[in-house]
């Protein structure tokens, strides 16, 4: 971990406000962003460990643990939440159960006036996401594994 963190240190050397671009290269390098990370963001930027421990919690992208083999997020803005995403949220919790994929909240995709929209490994889209829709592209999901 710690050749990663350097390198994206160096990468961010001489940028203002560094913190949020060194989150986001360790999440995408790393998964996460491990709790060990935290003291050495911290030293590298002159912070307090609780300011920078502060910014991951308060960011919903940031995740503190490893996440599944794949990553669900249902779109929780208030468009798609008028169009039913928190019931859809919940359908999605309880049918990924035990599965080895990581449910997370977003706000907005985008794709408002066609919600709920849900994101699938940062790649899929999808629109209009009814319960059915969801386990369909689940089952597909799965098919892929
Ligand atoms: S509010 Fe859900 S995509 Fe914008």
């Amino acid at each position: 971990m710690n050749a990663i963190l350097n390198t994206i240190f160096t990468k961010h050397q001489h940028q203002p406000g560094a913190l949020l671009p060194i989150l986001y290269d360790i999440q995408h390098e790393l998964g996460y962003v491990p709790e060990d990370a935290v003291p050495l963001i911290a030293k590298e930027l002159n912070l307090s460990r609780a300011e920078v421990h502060g910014v991951i919690t308060y960011y919903h992208h940031f995740r503190q643990t490893p996440p599944g083999k794949h990553v669900v997020r249902v779109c929780c803005a208030e468009a798609c939440q008028a169009n039913g995403s928190e019931a859809l949220a919940a359908h999605a919790a309880k049918r990924l159960q035990g599965a080895d994929v990581t449910l997370e909240p977003v706000y907005c995709l985008g794709l408002c006036s066609i919600g709920p929209a849900i994101q699938i490994d940062e790649t899929e889209l999808h629109a209009r996401v009814t319960p059915q829709k969801f386990d369909a592209l689940m089952h597909k999901l799965g098919e892929k594994a």
